[in-house]
């Protein structure tokens, strides 16, 4: 079985996509794949939930052809097998990590070893039918695992000097990757400079949260996720409800929150000294709360 965690990203969205650093980490929901030879071929998902942002059938039907272009017919007559803890749609990552799974699922299926960054390139061309141009933060995360600071064509590891705990809320599906960073794309169209200066923001805020990750400055860290949210607020990404999800943690003690992923709808995630403070007590509209760890 291969299995490919999920993402959360602690700064730098949508900025990325433009050349901008991003940190992000992998959480621990996973999807799971199963390969064996079958005589009917195919896709198969075990947890239909995986992907209602995707429920397109003509997006997951072009991932088989993907694949004998990336493995040739070596992968024929091949059944995969999918399971998902990962809710689909709300930026967690779960199409990225459906491409590494799926990568990883063939490469143990033909017994072939290849690196984290190999796999990441392979995993890039399924992620790019889910999201035309991706800035790559996705699958490099979930490829590499951990936590990572992330800039168009390189990554590193960062090692923090504290553990980082989160909850991560989930508001609502959201509209969709593509939608969001073409509306972004919209608006950088309409007002270059404007977008520019909310990137350089943006850009500035990650590079000292790596900082405080590095230090362990903790308090520090969560205010540059709340700084984060404000800006994306003005970028026109984030919802009421996200909002309103960001000052709920915020109230009950979190050190700062801000959403993680497209926006639009999707997940909030709030650094917290204690997870389990929060576990069962945000609750009240909220959908789930599910603990992440890193560090
Ligand atoms: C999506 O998880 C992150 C975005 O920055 C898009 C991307 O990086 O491709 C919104």
């Amino acid at each position: 079985m291969a299995r490919a965690f999920g993402k959360i990203i602690l700064a730098g969205e949508h900025a990325v996509v433009y050349g901008y650093p991003a940190i992000a980490s992998t959480l621990n929901l996973e999807v799971r794949v199963s390969v064996k030879q079958s005589i009917s071929p195919g896709l198969v998902f075990v947890n239909p939930k995986i992907d209602p942002e995707h429920k397109s059938t003509a997006l997951f039907e072009q991932i088989l052809p993907k694949l004998a272009q990336l493995f040739g017919d070596r992968i024929s007559g091949l059944e995969f097998q999918i399971e998902s803890d990962l809710p689909g749609g709300c930026g967690l990552g779960s199409s990225a990590a459906l491409s590494v799974a799926l990568i990883r699922s063939v490469l143990d299926f033909l017994k072939e070893f290849r690196s984290a960054s190999e796999i990441a390139v392979m995993a890039l061309e399924l992620e790019k039918i889910f999201h035309g141009n991706p800035s790559g933060v996705d699958h490099t995360v979930i490829a590499s695992e951990g936590l990572i600071w992330f800039q168009r064509g390189s990554s590193e590891k960062i090692i923090p000097k504290r553990p980082l705990n989160f909850v991560v809320t989930i508001a609502s599906p959201h509209a969709g990757t593509l939608a969001a960073v073409q509306a972004v794309r919209r608006r950088y169209e309409e007002n270059q400079a404007q977008v520019i200066g909310l990137f350089e923001e943006i850009s500035k805020l990650t590079i000292s949260m790596r900082v405080a990750i590095e230090q362990g400055d903790l308090s520090e860290v969560g205010q540059l996720m709340t700084q984060n949210h404000e800006i994306l607020k003005k970028l026109g990404v984030s919802t009421p409800e996200l909002d309103a999800l960001c000052e709920l943690a915020m109230r009950q003690g979190a050190l700062g929150a801000k959403l993680t992923g497209a926006g639009g709808g999707g997940c909030v995630i709030a650094l917290v000294e204690d997870q389990s403070l929060f576990i069962g007590k945000t609750a009240g509209s909220l959908l789930c709360i599910l603990p992440a760890s890193v560090g």
